[in-house]
């Protein structure tokens, strides 16, 4: 087969074929298998394609930005003399490009085949990290073998995941666990109703019915039991990473309500239950650091809605926080460029790829009145908020997310996804001063086609179509 890097409406670059050969050697479907065999006929076709199209800078530009590493850009720039193209490397200001899209198999459980025709879409688009929410109220998804009544009917077993995780890896994308605490916990309450708090005791958890439950910050078996399953997630995923969530903790439902946890707030002179979160992390943060691991979370702020001012809690400094929420990134930017906390750009307005497309459009079920977040919208996303270079360098990336709750399975994924992931890929690998909406609209009708071909399940943007 034919590299997808290297069909001929991803560029009209026209220039040396013994460069062009060995683009499509290295970058074939996969990124990684080198296809000797047919390099020959395959650099023939997209010789004579590229012949008939006038060839840009532009177009160059974005062929190797779009479809190669940074440093292979800037090697084959400089050996072309494309000043203009080497000068645009290292598009992510951080300059340690995370550019990644979430699935949620928690809502609705993926099976291992279906997330990896969804990594084999993401290398076409050189994605390279896929975040997966791995336990939620409706489901623990990941095999924890010194807690095996964590699982329920559906989930990985510890094979699965080292066999999606190594799939991933010869396509060049790392696969970051999540476990959301403390709230978002109603599946581990199910199968361990001590771990909340004390007014909880005699509440029945129901998975997938239940919500607003949290783990209890003040109960021994809590750390414990989380220190077994971040040692063993720890082993089992090679990635630095490990998220622990964080987000909308409904602490008034809980922790305040609890004895427990009422003592301890006591104990540690607090006044907001909140404060909780800074021991109750502190513990769990020590976890991922013994076993040498960066912990990520959502970043959470004094209030869900803008105005806010402070973090929810003080995130340690080693925390990479991740902004999602409506209307509050250049709150959470300027925060995190304040306390040094990396950050990955999410905005609910621009990368939350499980909101519906177009107003009518999907999801047709378990919809809340999500926002709609159309195409251009998307393709709109600055993931440095037009702030100064110097005050975004702590950016690391970009996420998109497909959160699971109407997401029933893989075609409906990739539907939400692609074309908007398109648009997201652009934001997270190309500077702002090369993004061009017009350009973008004549590179998305072939690529859709592409994925169509290949049997995955796309919105057609009509409502962007030139009609005349
Ligand atoms: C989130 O959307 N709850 C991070
Ligand atoms: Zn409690």
């Amino acid at each position: 087969h034919r590299s997808s890097w290297c069909q001929p409406q991803y560029s009209a670059f026209v220039g040396n074929i013994d460069m062009i050969a060995e683009l499509c050697t290295l970058y074939d479907d996969y990124g990684l298998i080198a296809y000797a065999n047919t390099k020959g006929a395959a650099v023939q076709q997209l010789y004579n394609n590229l012949q008939e199209r006038k060839a840009t800078v532009e177009d160059a530009l974005r062929f190797l930005l779009g479809y190669l590493h940074d440093d292979d850009v800037k090697k084959y720039a400089a050996a072309f003399g494309l000043e203009e193209v080497a000068d645009a490397v290292g598009t992510n200001p951080g300059g340690n490009p995370h550019n990644s899209l979430m699935l949620d198999p928690a809502r609705h459980f993926l099976p291992v085949n279906d997330v990896k025709f969804f990594i084999d879409q993401m290398a076409r688009y050189k994605y390279n990290i896929l975040q997966l929410h791995l336990t939620d109220d409706q489901g623990w998804r990941v095999e924890i073998k010194k807690h095996p009544k964590l699982v329920g009917k559906d989930y990985y077993t510890q094979e699965q995941l080292a066999e999606i995780i190594q799939y991933a890896a010869q396509r060049n994308i790392e696969v970051i666990p999540e476990l959301d605490i403390p709230g978002h916990t109603v599946a581990i309450l199910a199968a361990y109703p001590e771990l909340g708090c004390t007014h909880t005791d005699t509440l029945p958890k129901i998975v997938g019915k239940t919500t607003d439950l949290m783990l209890c910050a003040n109960n021994e078996k809590v750390y414990s039991v989380y220190q077994d399953i971040i040692k063993e997630i720890s082993s089992l995923f090679p990635s630095d990473y490990i998220h622990l969530g964080g987000d909308e903790a409904v602490i008034e439902k809980n922790w305040t309500q609890c004895s427990r946890c009422e003592s301890m707030m006591k104990k540690l002179g607090y006044q907001k239950a909140s404060q909780l979160m800074i021991p109750f992390f502190s513990r769990m943060l020590s976890f991922v650091q013994e076993n040498n691991k960066t912990p990520i979370l959502w970043c959470e702020l004094d209030n869900i809605y803008p105005p806010a001012n402070d973090y929810l809690f003080p995130y340690p400094k080693n925390v990479t926080l991740v902004s999602w929420r409506g209307g509050l990134t250049p709150t959470c930017l300027e925060l995190t460029r304040k306390h040094g906390n990396p950050l990955i750009m999410a905005p609910g307005e621009y990368a939350y790829l499980d909101y519906p497309q177009l107003k009518g459009d999907f999801p047709e079920f378990n919809n809340w009145g999500m926002p709609v977040t159309t195409l251009e919208k998307s393709y709109q996303f600055d993931p440095g908020y037009g702030v100064p270079a110097e005050d975004q360098a702590h950016i690391i990336g970009v996420m998109g997310t497909l959160w699971g709750e109407a997401i029933r399975d893989i075609n409906r994924a990739t539907y939400m996804a692609y074309p908007r992931a398109f648009a997201l890929a652009e934001a997270g690998w190309t500077q702002m001063k090369f993004h061009n909406w017009e350009s973008f609209k004549q590179r998305l009708y072939p690529n859709l086609t592409n994925l169509m071909k290949k049997g995955v399940s796309v919105r057609v943007p009509f409502e962007i179509a030139d009609k005349k």
